[in-house]
């Protein structure tokens, strides 16, 4: 009797720590992970001077609580994927779910007053194949391709004309690096020979877009492959004629592709001029230009930045800034968020939203490339304003005295880092996380059930024992 008494015991004691054990991390789970809304919401802070973007993907939209951080501080969404053609027409056929979904996507932005980004239109990498190669993989004669991107941005730029605010009609056409700029600008097109091409080492390099172009273009009637970024921009223009078109680069503070991307935008701003397909004199035709503005904290100068600004408006274009990041470290090699890294990273932040807040003139919009680190395409090196309990780091801080004022004592013992005008020589990887967060959390889940399932187990199997 008193040894039933005391396995009753054994087994009341194993189902009691198995609940706690499972309710403390499902708690704990949830509590960290609460975006605190009564912090000054970013777009408020910063409405005097730009908006403030970041990216959303559909089914995000749809979830409650990150919905509602969002309208809290952004007014301003890109997908992150979902509007690329590898997401929208992996076919030919059967766009009908895209658009469905996005849709939905884009009514709940417009009845939360927050304007859309579309991303992107023609690019060289999570595109659809059939666009510019045929079935055994071999590049479309250009005649076939020029086909397949007018249909494409008709069908998807016709389709959200009227509620889309800008297009990333082309994104990344030039090389990762393009070194130095030409010594004298009598160097017409030169931009040109810096584009990729479809004959890089990497596959992940090339552009389909131009390979295509390239095969079967008539030379002696003055065509080059680069003709199609500019068909790109005039089928845009002509399928959605209120969205402002824009091309988007990484890299860009570099000398080298800073001068690239602008003679790229002022050559096909003067071939538009006289374009007949042109309506509307006086307007350009590549409207706004985007610096995606993945940086790293080991080489970021704020003097760069400001050069870059300063030659893109020049242009006459708009200058946004798309996709920012900034993650510890350098190319390759990702930093933990020390304190030091991350009081270093507060400072850069400042730093450069100091330069976007002094040319807020020319500066559209200000896109983050996430919400909180874990959910980053880079969150190895913790590149966000938020972090993995989705608290306001030490950046978020900084950036909010610059208009605030006031100087969190945490942000105060910053060290001075050497500011030096300084060519690009890092790329932000393509990686393939598809924006999803870190298990973490789910993580916890897992433990606690299997936890907690040993233990019932545990305590049935010392039950039929007695
Ligand atoms: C990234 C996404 O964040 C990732 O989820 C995806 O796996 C790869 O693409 N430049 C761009 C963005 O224009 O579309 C890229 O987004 C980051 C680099």
């Amino acid at each position: 009797m008193q040894k039933r008494t005391q396995k009753r015991k054994i087994l009341f004691t194993f189902v009691l720590t198995a609940v706690l054990a499972l309710s403390f991390s499902v708690s704990f789970t949830a509590s960290a992970r609460e975006w605190d809304l009564t912090i000054p919401s970013l777009k408020e802070v910063f409405a005097d001077y730009f908006p403030i973007g970041n990216i959303l993907e559909p089914a995000e939209a749809f979830e409650g609580k990150t919905a509602e951080m969002f309208t809290y501080h952004y007014n301003f969404v890109t997908a992150e994927n979902a509007m690329k053609p590898s997401y929208i027409a992996r076919t030919p056929h059967d766009w009908d779910f895209s658009f469905h979904r996005l849709d939905m996507y884009i009514d709940w932005a417009l009845e939360n007053d927050i304007q859309v980004v579309g991303h992107t239109l023609v690019w060289h990498s999570q595109s659809a194949a059939w666009l510019t190669n045929d079935e055994e993989g071999n590049p479309l004669t250009r005649a076939e391709a020029r086909v397949n991107m007018e249909r494409y941005i008709n069908t998807v730029a016709g389709h959200f004309a009227g509620r889309i605010y800008s297009w990333d009609v082309v994104n990344e056409a030039l090389r990762t690096s393009v070194g130095s700029p030409p010594i004298t600008p009598a160097d017409e097109g030169w931009w040109k020979n810096m584009l990729r091409t479809g004959s890089e080492s990497s596959a992940n390099e090339a552009s389909a877009w131009y390979a295509a172009y390239a095969n079967g273009m008539d030379e002696a009637a003055g065509e080059c492959p680069s003709d199609y970024i500019y068909d790109a921009f005039v089928f845009a223009r002509l399928a959605d004629p209120n969205a402002i078109l824009y091309y988007n680069d990484f890299n860009e503070t570099g000398a080298g592709k800073r001068e690239a991307m602008a003679q790229m935008t002022e050559e096909i701003n003067a071939r538009w001029e006289t374009d007949p397909r042109n309506t509307e004199p006086g307007r350009l035709l590549l409207e706004g230009i985007g610096m995606q503005a993945h940086y790293w904290t080991s080489d970021l100068s704020p003097v760069s930045v400001e050069l870059t600004i300063m030659r893109f408006a020049e242009t006459g274009a708009k200058v946004s800034i798309t996709e920012i990041d900034i993650p510890m470290g350098r190319y390759g090699a990702y930093e933990d968020a020390t304190e030091e890294n991350l009081t270093l990273q507060a400072k850069l932040y400042r730093d450069v939203f100091d330069v976007f807040m002094r040319h807020s003139d020319s500066i559209e919009r200000v896109t983050f490339w996430g919400k909180a680190d874990p959910q980053s395409w880079r969150k190895e090196g913790s590149p966000l304003l938020f972090n993995a309990n989705f608290e306001a780091k030490e950046a978020y801080h900084s950036i909010l005295t610059l208009v605030l004022g006031a100087v969190p004592a945490d942000t105060q013992n910053n060290t001075e880092t050497e500011v030096t005008e300084q060519p690009a020589v890092t790329a932000p990887q393509e990686d393939t996380q598809d924006g999803k967060e870190s298990s973490l959390p789910v993580l916890w889940i897992i433990i606690a059930i299997a936890g907690g399932a040993v233990l019932i187990i545990g305590g049935i199997v010392l039950l039929k024992k007695r």
